[in-house]
C-alpha cells in the first residue's frame, strides 16, 4: 500500500495505482479531467496531457520533486507523494495550455455538432480554455469518409485520444479502423475504407469524448438537452442489455450505454441494443436516470424538481420557526410535486 497526499487529501492506495485512480478514490473538484484514458481500455491514457498534475514530492524515500507537470493518468503512486492539482496555478496554466493545444484544429461548431451539452472538449473548454485564440494558420481538413450506416466520422472533431482504436482492438472480432499518418497529418481512417461492422462498434461513439464518432441514427434528430434519459434493461443474448434510453417525447431518440461519474460506459452494449431496439415495448424501463444538477442535460428533467424540492425543504427547515420565504412559481415552487 501507498499514501499519497493530493491537493492535501491522504488516501491510502494499493501499489500500482496511478495518480488518476487514486484521485477518482477520493473524489470531488481534485480529479483531474481525462480525455484519453478510460479505466476499461487497457493501454489508454497518455495521449492527451490534460490530466497533468503537479508531484511536490516524490516519495518518503526520495522527497525531491518532479521537474515538470506529469500525466496523472500514467504516473504510479509511490508512498508519500504530494501531488498538487486545483491547488497549483501552475497546473492550471499548463491545462489551460494543453486545451488551446487541443482546439487549435478542433472546429467551433458546437451549435451545429450533436455531442453538444455532452461533450468534454467543450466542458473542458468552458472551464479552463480561453476566450480567445492565437492561432492563425488554417485549420486541418480532411478527405470525406463512409465508415458505415450506423457511424459518423467528423475527422476535424478528432482529438486523436485513441480510445476508438482500443475500443475495436480490445472488444470487437475485427479491428477494421485505425491511426494512419503521423504528427499532425494523423487521422482515424478505415483500411480499404471498409464500414465498421461488427456486434459492437458502436461502442466507438459512445467513448469518442468529442463529436468525432456520433450515432448517424440519431444525427440532427434533437440537442441532447431536449431528451430526457431513463435507465432500461432487456434480455439481451449479446450483451447485459443494461443500456439508457434517450427520450424525445413518447419516441425512442437514441440508446446508449450507461455513462458514471467520469462519463465511461459502465457496460458495453451491442449494436443490436443500440440501434435495433428503439421501440418502449423492447425495453424493462427501470425508471429515471440520476443526472448531475450541473449538466445541461438535467434542464427539464423531472428527477431534479425532486432534487429541487428537498433541498428548498432543507434550506426551510434552517430558517428560525419555520418561515415561509416567496419562491415564486414552477419548478421553484416549493408545494409542486413531481409528477
Ligand atoms: S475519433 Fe473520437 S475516440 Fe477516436 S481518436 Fe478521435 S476523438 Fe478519440
Ligand atoms: S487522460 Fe492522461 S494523458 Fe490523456
Amino acid at each position: 500500500m501507498a499514501k499519497v497526499t493530493i491537493d492535501g487529501i491522504e488516501i491510502e492506495v494499493p501499489d500500482g495505482t496511478t495518480i488518476l485512480q487514486a484521485a477518482r478514490m477520493i473524489g470531488g473538484d481534485i480529479v483531474p479531467p481525462a480525455m484519453c484514458y478510460y479505466s476499461k481500455l487497457k493501454t489508454s491514457g497518455g495521449y492527451c496531457r490534460t490530466c497533468l498534475v503537479k508531484v511536490s514530492k516524490g516519495s518518503e524515500k526520495d522527497p525531491r520533486p518532479m521537474p515538470k507537470p506529469v500525466a496523472s493518468c500514467r504516473t504510479t503512486v509511490m508512498d508519500g507523494m504530494e501531488v498538487l492539482n486545483i491547488t497549483s496555478p501552475e497546473v492550471l496554466e499548463a491545462r489551460a495550455g494543453v486545451v488551446e493545444m487541443l482546439l487549435l484544429n478542433h472546429p467551433l461548431d458546437c451549435p451545429v455538432c450533436d455531442q453538444a451539452g455532452e461533450c468534454h472538449l467543450q466542458d473542458l473548454a468552458y472551464e479552463h480554455g480561453k476566450a480567445e485564440t492565437r492561432y492563425e494558420f488554417p485549420r486541418r481538413e480532411f478527405e470525406k469518409i463512409d465508415i458505415g450506416d450506423k457511424v459518423q466520422l467528423h475527422m476535424t472533431r478528432c482529438i486523436m485520444c485513441f480510445r476508438c482504436v482500443k475500443v475495436a482492438d480490445q472488444i470487437t472480432d475485427g479491428r477494421v479502423h485505425g491511426v494512419i499518418n503521423r504528427g499532425d497529418a494523423a487521422e482515424i481512417s478505415t483500411y480499404i475504407e471498409k464500414a465498421i461492422d461488427n456486434d459492437f462498434s458502436g461502442n466507438v461513439i459512445d467513448v469518442c469524448p468529442v463529436g468525432a464518432l456520433t450515432d448517424k441514427t440519431f444525427r440532427f434528430k434533437s440537442r441532447v438537452w431536449y431528451t430526457k434519459p431513463v435507465d432500461a434493461h432487456r434480455d439481451c443474448p449479446t450483451c447485459s442489455g443494461n443500456v439508457r434510453l434517450w427520450y424525445k417525447g413518447e419516441d425512442v431518440a437514441r440508446v446508449t450505454a450507461r455513462k458514471d461519474t467520469y462519463g465511461e460506459a459502465e457496460e458495453w452494449i451491442c449494436n443490436s441494443c443500440r440501434f435495433d431496439h428503439k421501440k418502449t415495448s423492447d425495453w424493462v424501463i427501470e425508471g429515471p436516470t440520476k443526472v448531475d444538477r450541473h449538466s445541461v442535460i438535467s434542464a427539464n428533467h423531472y428527477e431534479n424538481l425532486r432534487m429541487l424540492k428537498a433541498s428548498i425543504d432543507r434550506q426551510r427547515e434552517s430558517l428560525p420557526h419555520g418561515d415561509k420565504v416567496n419562491l415564486g412559481t414552477g419548478a421553484l415552487d416549493p408545494n409542486n410535486e413531481e409528477k
